[in-house]
């Protein structure tokens, strides 16, 4: 396994394997990497002749400047697990390698980037869509994988790159985009980075985020949605510790708000919770159909 620093070396070594007939995998990190992410280099690995995998904790996204600061930055350990499982090359830029100057552009896919997260984080999506746009194009991947934790990132993903394809970018065109299931440790709560900032008695009430996910299905058999959403935000809000920011229930591609069961094909359940004093904000999403 390699490790890349530069965008200039990043370019040569892919448009290389390109010229080989080689295919490539890419698959976006911010580090701290947990099994979540080890289960998309998997992926990646089995499905392309070499994997890019990207650590790079993004300035642009975090609206929150503690939140940047207090991001866990663990990439000795983040290489050694990469090069366990077969990653091919890690390229870990500075700042400055990714923005040599402030990113101006400007991105907007509504309602998929103005809801939920992108109403309670202003200018977090634009921020993932200029560096996930800047990946993909030093890399040009047949394939990138994303963590469906992230449901709505992958909704605004999918439309950022539906645009670039209809400018006619032959990054876009080339590329599929692979969503990947979340994966949980055995008492339910979704693998995240931000877990490692939870305190012992923070972590041994985050799993009532997915206990109450899971019954607010069953319960939807029988009731209309809002009473589904109310009943999982009063099933967490009674754990003390934890409070709801939002939950929504939304039709799984455009993202909006459903009030009907079957006035969406896929309907999903979107979950951000406050943990702790501090508090961890941990994110969680449940499928209803
Ligand atoms: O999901 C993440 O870790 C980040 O948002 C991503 C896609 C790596 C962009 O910084």
């Amino acid at each position: 396994m390699e490790i890349i620093n530069s965008v200039e070396k990043l370019k040569s070594t892919v448009s290389a394997l390109r010229k080989d007939n080689k295919t490539v995998g890419l698959v976006p990190t911010m580090g701290a990497l947990h099994q979540g992410h080890a289960s998309l280099v998997e992926r990646s690995v089995k499905e392309n002749d070499a994997t890019v995998v990207s650590v790079f904790v993004n300035p642009t996204q975090f609206n929150d400047k503690k939140d940047l600061e207090v991001y866990p930055r663990t990439l000795e350990a983040d290489c050694r697990l990469l090069e366990s499982i077969g990653a091919t090359y890690v390229f870990a830029p500075s700042v400055d390698e990714v923005y040599p100057e402030p990113d101006t552009r400007s991105f907007s896919y509504p309602p998929t980037d103005t809801v939920m997260e992108g109403a309670f984080r202003p200018g977090h999506f634009n921020g993932v869509c200029q560096i996930v746009s800047k990946l993909f194009m030093f890399v040009e991947p047949d394939r990138a994988y994303f963590g469906e934790k992230d449901f709505q990132q992958i909704a605004v993903i999918n439309a950022m790159v539906a645009d670039y394809r209809q400018q006619k970018a032959a990054w876009a065109e080339r590329l599929t985009i692979c969503p990947c299931p979340i994966v949980r440790e055995a008492d339910g709560l979704a693998l995240s980075s931000r877990n490692t900032l939870l305190a012992p008695e923070e972590r041994a009430i985050a799993p009532a985020i997915f206990r109450a996910l899971s019954e607010s299905v069953a319960y939807s058999k029988s009731h209309t949605v809002a009473e589904t959403k109310q009943y999982a935000i009063n099933a967490i809000n009674a754990v003390d510790g934890l409070e709801v920011q939002y939950y929504d229930i939304v039709n799984a591609s455009t993202l909006a708000s459903v009030s009907l069961w079957d006035e969406a094909e896929h309907v999903q359940g979107c979950i951000t919770v406050f943990c702790g004093a501090k508090p961890i904000r941990l994110i969680d999403n449940i499928n209803y159909k």
